[in-house]
């Protein structure tokens, strides 16, 4: 890690995220703070990240790289001591997170950044409270954040650029891909595009077009392959043959568009839930929640090690 200056990190909220951050950070070399206010989280973290840690170690740890590097504390201004980046992983509730970050800013020098891991809050809405708002941004990570490596990274109205400068600087010296944000939009813009994909799928099960497991194949054994180092534009540009992107749009877009015409607009209503439930477990096919995580987690490791620098 050669970001200069930033040797400890603050991890505020250790649940199913947090624990990932401060298993990831720990492997890049830094040293952990952690808070949370559940009874008994230290040891859930510890042991969570014990068993990320022969997979992170499998990619690679950088010097001086070391599980003793976690410290976990009962106070938030304890743990916060000396943080020089704080990673804020708290419930996905706009209110408690105002809050959460105003304590985190009174606990941590006025030059340190703060950065919320939020799925689909907006900066602008949960900064407010904090006396120094300009350096809180968003970093928002992809489950698991310990492997996948991209990172949404922005800020809200109060935002000031050095922050969000920073925060991107950080993330690449961790070896992390942040993608930075133009503007805030609800969802950002990683969950956008599941969104979208997400919305014709439950379309395509709810109308009987096709099975739960018929959608997910279709995904991971189509499409989902290229994407995994090859995003939808660069996909089509290949689409159009010798003539690249020009070409695709100039004998393609019309058909693009009667497709965009033709997709659903599903309702999550019971019956289509019960339907996707059904589908699931039906798929599943008795595997545990965790059997399918550590598969997940093995795959992903094989992929990011064939992969390799394809995504800096
Ligand atoms: N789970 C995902 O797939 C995912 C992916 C990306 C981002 N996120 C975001 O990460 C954040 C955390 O999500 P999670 O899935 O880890 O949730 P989680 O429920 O697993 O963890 C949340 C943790 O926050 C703790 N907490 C409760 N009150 C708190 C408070 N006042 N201050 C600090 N911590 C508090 C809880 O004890 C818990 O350990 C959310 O903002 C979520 O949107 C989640």
């Amino acid at each position: 890690m050669d970001h200069p200056g930033i040797t400890t990190v603050g991890v505020v909220g250790v649940g199913t995220i947090g624990s990932s951050w401060a298993a990831y950070f720990l492997a890049q070399g830094l040293k952990v703070r952690c808070w949370d206010p559940l009874d008994g989280y230290a040891e859930h973290v510890t042991a969570k990240v014990e068993r990320m840690w022969p997979t992170l170690t499998e990619l690679g740890l950088v010097e001086g790289a070391a599980l003793d590097n976690l410290s976990c504390f009962d106070r938030i201004g304890e743990a916060l001591e000396g943080c020089r980046f704080v990673q804020e992983s708290g419930p996905e509730d706009t209110d408690l997170k105002a809050s959460l970050m105003a304590e985190i800013d009174r606990n941590v020098e006025d030059d340190v950044v703060i950065s919320s891991s939020s799925t689909a809050l907006m900066v602008s809405d949960f900064q407010h409270k904090a006396a120094n708002p300009g350096r809180i941004v968003l970093g928002h990570p992809f489950n698991p954040p310990h492997l996948m490596p991209v990172i949404e990274v922005g800020g809200g109205k109060q935002t000031e650029s050095w922050a969000v400068d920073t925060a991107m600087a950080f993330y690449e010296a961790v070896g992390k891909m942040p993608i930075r944000l133009r503007a805030e939009i609800p969802g950002h813009l990683v969950n956008r595009l599941q969104a979208a994909l997400y919305r014709e799928a439950v379309h395509l099960v709810a109308e009987g077009y096709a099975t739960v497991e018929d959608i997910d194949k279709a995904v991971s054994g189509g499409p989902g392959l290229r994407w995994a180092f090859m995003g939808p534009h660069m996909t089509y540009h290949l689409g159009g043959g010798d003539g690249g992107i020009r070409k695709y749009m100039e004998i393609l877009a019309d058909s693009q568009e009667r497709r965009w015409a033709a997709l659903g607009e599903p309702s999550l209503t019971d019956e289509v839930k019960k339907k996707i439930i059904d589908g699931v477990d039906a798929e599943t096919r008795g595997r545990s929640i965790g059997e399918l995580t550590t598969d997940r987690d093995a795959t992903l490791l094989e992929l990011l090690k064939v992969l390799g620098g394809k995504h800096d």
